[in-house]
């Protein structure tokens, strides 16, 4: 949980750099105060926000498991629309740099969703909760999530279509479901693909799960934690 902290913290300052480096100061404020004046912004922040604020207004077990079913929903389904877009940028060569950014910034999205697949688990199995609760919960962050996506993006960037961008978030809500042991919440057989499987090769996030460059002929970006990395005394 300290190495997800440490790299939230560090996620942050990479979307600060993006946003100084492509908006001219005087616009910059408009963008940090977006979610002031845009209503389904502000929503959709808010539906995680309340979750946690229950734990810290009233701390008892049933809102613990809540907090937690939270943050899973947080690291496994917000967020993964706006990387699909850099994505999708970087597939007909636009901003390839920012892409780059939010290929390591997803690499470690997955290590803390892969937290709280361990997590959640044990945690059903000593706080109370029901399984309907967790059931609305997801549907709930599929609906803020999609109505967000399509405000925001909508069907205005080639790839990305109102439709796409529903069966991707079902998607995915499915997928992160199953990894705790519950069936799917939405069965029809199209929610169980990715709609942005020809984007993978940018995302890099499948195979061994780390953006990888040839060390000699790129910028090493990554920062890879490897277990049986030898031929460093001969360099
Ligand atoms: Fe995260």
């Amino acid at each position: 949980m300290a190495e997800q902290i440490s790299q939230e913290g560090m996620h942050n300052q990479s979307y600060q750099y993006i946003i100084e480096t492509i908006i001219p100061p005087e616009r910059r404020s408009q963008v940090y105060d977006f979610w002031r004046t845009d209503k389904v912004l502000k929503d959709r922040c808010q539906f995680i926000a309340t979750l946690y604020q229950k734990y810290i207004d009233n701390a008892t077990p049933e809102n613990y498991f809540v907090a937690l079913l939270a943050d899973f929903l947080l690291e496994g389904l917000y967020f993964y629309n706006g990387f699909i877009y850099f994505y999708n940028l970087a597939s007909r060569m636009l901003m390839p740099g920012s892409a780059d950014i939010f290929k390591m910034i997803n690499r470690d999205e997955l290590s803390h969703v892969r937290l709280y697949q361990k997590l959640i688990p044990e945690a059903r199995k000593v706080f109370p909760h029901s399984i309907e609760q967790i059931y609305s919960m997801f549907d709930m962050a599929v609906e803020h999530e999609c109505r967000w996506t399509n405000h925001i993006v909508g069907n205005n960037i080639l790839g990305i279509t109102e439709s796409s961008t529903e069966q991707y978030t079902k998607y995915l809500a499915n997928i992160r479901l199953r990894s705790i042991g519950l069936d799917p919440l939405y069965p029809e057989p199209k929610y169980s693909k990715s709609p942005y499987t020809h984007l993978e090769r940018f995302s890099d996030t499948k195979k061994e799960a780390h953006t990888k460059a040839n060390f000699f002929e790129a910028t090493v970006t990554s920062y890879v934690m490897s277990s049986g990395l030898s031929g460093w005394d001969e360099i």
